[in-house]
């Protein structure tokens, strides 16, 4: 398989159906619907979701989905693409940035491409198997930050799992009081692309989902930064809690975390 080639194709489906999203936006009717408490799908989620598999499907007809909103759960047995088709629904229905499509493709387990599409900026972040990664084309690294304490740090405030709220809030006061501070953008694909570029240096969430973060971990390893789970081990894809760092602070970032989000 031609990563490189598939990576372009994807870039080019995330471009296109963003555009679709970015022309829904302006209609007056967006019909939210409430998933959970505070979770919310409009009618742009779906539909923008049905297009991307689409356009996927006739790329690779034998991969299966593993997608946010459930417009196709057929999985397969080598390659599966993992699509969240708007991360950042809350910022795109009060018409904020940003908001980003995020595609994965996976073979055998391993992600070989990884494309995060960030509509506000149009800026197309991806890399694949054997490459470099790119922000519209320029070559993009992890910042050279240090130190955590010279570091800009992205997490997600919890919004309706709030079982770890005590530990969460321990770490935003240990942040707030030895780091250069605390962003959150409101769409975690984004602030992965954002560690893999430099502009963050480090990011960490709970309760996310694989669609949340398959592409962007992938950028951040392929811009030289580092993944894992609370606990340092492995499973940030399907475990619901990831840290990711730029490579010279990952040892004592993750450490930080794993202290006070374990304990
Ligand atoms: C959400 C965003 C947000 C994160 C949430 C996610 P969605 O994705 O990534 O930043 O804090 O946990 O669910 O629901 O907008 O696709
Ligand atoms: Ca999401
Ligand atoms: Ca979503």
């Amino acid at each position: 398989m031609n990563y490189e080639e598939i990576c372009q194709e994807v870039c080019r489906i995330a471009k296109t159906t963003g555009g679709f999203i970015k022309q829904e936006r302006e209609k007056a009717q967006l019909n939210i619907e409430t998933k959970g408490l505070n979770d919310f799908v409009t009618h742009v989620d779906k539909a923008s979701e049905e297009l991307i598999v689409e356009q996927l499907q006739a790329l690779l007809p034998d991969a299966g989905f593993i997608v946010e909103e459930g417009t196709k759960t057929q999985k397969g047995d080598t390659y599966n693409w993992i699509v969240d088709p708007i991360d950042g629904t809350t910022n795109f229905i009060h018409g904020l940035a940003p908001f980003a499509i995020s595609i994965a493709l996976q073979e055998k387990g391993e992600t070989v491409v990884g494309v995060v599409y960030e509509m506000g900026l149009n800026e197309c972040f991806y890399s694949w198997k054997g490459g470099n990664a790119y922000l519209n084309k320029s070559r993009i690294k992890v910042s050279n930050a240090k130190t955590v304490s010279d570091s800009l740090i992205a997490t997600g405030f919890p919004y309706s799992n709030y079982s770890r709220m005590e530990a969460f809030l321990k770490s935003l006061t240990y942040f707030m009081e030895n780091s250069h501070g605390i962003r959150r953008l409101g769409s975690a694909a984004t602030d992965l692309a954002y560690v893999a570029c430099g502009r963050l240096d480090s990011f960490y969430e709970y309760d996310l989902k694989p669609w949340d973060v398959a592409a962007g971990a992938f950028l951040v390893q392929q811009a030289g930064g580092q993944v894992c789970d609370f606990t340092k081990e492995n499973n940030y894809l399907f475990g619901k809690e990831i840290v990711a760092s730029n490579n010279a602070t990952f040892e004592e970032f993750s450490t930080i975390v794993n202290q006070i989000m374990t304990k």
